[in-house]
């Protein structure tokens, strides 16, 4: 694949040579800088900071480290490289070519599901716009606006298939998607859990580990689909995403391993006095973001995800290494659901139960991050472990939605959930003390008193290394 690097927007997609799309994206760049000045990383313009661009797909090309100042990061539009006489794999239309064009019949549904996918990204930027102020670290600065931009790019991405593939509407959406911000009274963001501040950076590792694990999955879900340059653009995306949940899982193990450092030296649990991060707090923190994050793959039975599915638009997660007969015409699909004695499977047609098997899919991996940390206390011979709630804890939406169900599953009374709340979930006063530790360093090779050190530095450069420079 060429990159036409004279273009003004680098690409693999033949952008110079489409009059009429590069005209589309011309026009919507620079509202984009608008929207990146006024809702993007705040203060930070004259920073240089040590950043991954991608100018290409290839191995040397989609990892350039260099020095950049934010609002000149080269935004680009990349496609995974296609696969020779692709076929759409699952649903009614399995083994059919995969479609080049948008289907007619499908053209709402597609429309959709990328405008959806493409909310979330800049709503990220947003949620994170204050967080640099309190950064522990260069380190930690320098990921946090490696998220930024590249979730200013997944944007882009999602724009491009809006202008290449969906004439006056795609425009329109495109536009609409720098209209809506995250929180905003009047035009919030489509997805709940992209209308809350992250306002502290255990908030921002949680988010990273657990929301933009939600990100992946819905990526790897489109990335299976029979339309292809959004199977494509959603394969690239994911080789950049992997990074974010990089930053969370070890973001999060960081806090723990610092914890434990101090309930050794301390010889307590309670780290408040010493400015740490207590293991109890940090499950709150996980029950928290766990559950919010779990809400966003929607109900449990759903005809539009069935349909998605059928319709060869959105797979399965690792759809092509399943050895079912990938149309889901017979098989069933044990829901878990709230009964009048409390929790209780049944069988339901599994087309129907798509949004849950992804869950599962994500529940799964999520727990690998837990493991990951557990191992950390194990290490430090604490005998603390953290453990993921029931899916049933805490959701807004599905069936599960204002059930009182305790984290390890039990349906209770009102009462005593609500007496419950504060040991399961951060309270206020919870959330104020971390806020408190909040205090920014930015020296190189200094580190926030409730975190460790990262274990090494990026691209090779010492953990000390000046990653931004102010
Ligand atoms: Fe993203
Ligand atoms: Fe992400």
């Amino acid at each position: 694949m060429e990159v036409t690097y004279s273009d003004r927007i680098p690409n693999n997609v033949g952008l110079h040579d489409n009059r009429r799309l590069q005209r589309a994206l011309e026009a919507w760049q620079p509202r984009y800088l608008d929207w990146w000045h006024q809702m993007g990383p705040e203060s930070f313009d004259a920073a240089h900071v040590y950043l991954r661009t991608a100018t290409d797909v290839g191995r040397g090309g989609w990892a350039n480290f260099d020095w950049v100042r934010l609002p000149e990061y080269r935004w680009g539009i990349f496609l995974a490289d296609p696969e020779p006489d692709r076929r759409v794999g699952f649903g009614e239309h399995r083994d059919d070519p995969a479609w080049q064009e948008v289907p007619g019949e499908y053209r709402n549904q597609l429309r959709r599901l990328i405008v959806v996918q493409g909310d979330t990204e800049p709503a990220s930027v947003e949620q994170q716009r204050d967080l640099g102020k309190t950064c522990p670290s260069l380190y930690d600065l320098r990921n946090l606006f490696q998220v930024n931009v590249e979730e200013g790019r997944h944007l882009w991405a999602m724009v491009y298939l809006l202008d290449a593939h969906f004439g006056r509407d795609g425009r329109e959406e495109a536009e609409a998607l720098l209209e809506r911000h995250a929180g905003d009274a009047d035009r919030p963001r489509i997805l709940a859990a992209f209308n809350e501040p992250t306002t502290d950076w255990l908030s921002f590792f949680m988010f990273t580990h657990f929301t933009d694990r939600d990100g992946r999955f819905q990526l790897e879900a489109l990335s299976e689909s029979g339309f292809d340059p959004l199977a494509r653009t959603c394969q690239f995306m994911l080789r950049e995403e992997a990074h974010h949940m990089f930053v969370g899982t070890t973001g999060v193990g960081r806090v723990v391993q610092r914890s434990c450092e101090l309930m050794r030296e301390g010889d307590t649990d309670d780290l408040r006095p010493l400015g740490g991060i207590d293991l109890h707090l940090l499950q709150k923190y996980i029950n928290f973001h766990f559950s919010v994050s779990i809400d966003l793959f929607g109900g449990e039975t759903s005809s539009n995800a069935a349909s998605y599915f059928s319709s060869g638009l959105k797979g399965r997660f690792h759809e092509r290494q399943r050895s079912d007969d990938h149309r889901l015409l017979e098989a069933t699909y044990a829901l878990t659901e709230v009964g009048a004695q409390g929790l209780r499977q049944v069988d339901v047609p599994a087309l129907t139960a798509i949004n849950e098997g992804l869950r599962d899919d994500y529940i799964a991996n999520c727990q690998k991050g837990l493991d990951r940390w557990n191992a950390i206390l194990a290490e430090q011979g604490i005998a603390t472990r953290f453990t993921l709630p029931h899916r049933g804890f805490h959701r807004s939406i599905g069936i599960f939605a204002g059930h009182p169900i305790t984290p390890t599953g039990q349906l209770v009374s009102p009462e005593a959930w609500a007496a419950a709340r504060d040991e399961w979930l951060p309270t206020d006063a919870d959330r104020a003390y971390v806020h408190s530790v909040m205090r920014p360093v930015v020296e190189p090779g200094r580190i926030a008193g409730w975190i460790a050190p990262p274990a090494s530095g990026i691209d090779d450069h010492p953990v000390d290394f000046e990653y931004v420079r102010l």
